[in-house]
């Protein structure tokens, strides 16, 4: 994650659900001032993570995902989300729409890259769907019947182009805005 973020991350950044801010923090940004907004429907994850990224100064929007965004259209060089899909529930036809409504942030030829944890149609051995299964009983994964092929699905509607590669039962995904 953190090489997807140092190929990926241009100067005029959204982060889609930061969690503790991490990998920004340790994001090699092409200059040393980037342009950073931090979105997350949580006020403690953006409380957190805009703490943590403090020398950046982050713009910071709580909004849900599932509505659209109020964010500037056409803005973004770049947008990350990760390990935010699998736990948004409905399924791909439903979750989809996210990829809309960030798609509409990006400029022309701005990148979103991503990972999402999948339930379906990936290979998982005994303790992984053992792991899956517990999360899905706890409600922090929503991801039940998540495939690379509905995710592929989704990304062809909203995205010119777009790659995913699957790594165990995580999908990486890089979608460039047309
Ligand atoms: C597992 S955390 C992401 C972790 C972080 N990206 C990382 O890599 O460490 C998922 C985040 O997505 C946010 N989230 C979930 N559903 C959302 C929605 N509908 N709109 C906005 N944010 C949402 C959660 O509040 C949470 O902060």
């Amino acid at each position: 994650m953190r090489r997807l973020y140092n190929s990926s991350a241009g100067n005029r950044h959204l982060d889609i659900g930061p969690g503790t801010g991490y990998f920004v923090d340790k994001c090699r940004f092409p200059t040393k001032t980037p342009e950073l907004t931090l979105l997350d429907l949580n006020s403690e994850c953006l409380d957190m993570s805009a703490g943590r990224l403090a020398r950046y100064r982050p713009a910071i929007c709580q909004a849900n995902l599932m509505e659209p965004l109020p964010l500037p259209s056409r803005h973004f060089d770049s947008a990350a989300m990760n390990l935010v899909f699998h736990t948004i529930p409905g399924g791909w036809d439903t979750k989809g729409i996210i990829l809309k409504h960030v798609a509409e942030t990006l400029r022309p030829g701005g990148v979103l890259f991503g990972t999402t944890v999948l339930a379906e149609g990936v290979p998982m051995n005994r303790l992984t769907s053992k792991m899956v299964l517990e999360q899905h009983r706890r409600g922090n994964f929503q991801n039940q019947g998540d495939d690379p092929a509905g995710l592929e699905r989704q990304l062809a509607k909203y995205f010119p182009e777009y790659r995913v590669t699957i790594r165990g039962a995580v999908a990486i995904f890089t979608a460039t805005a047309g």
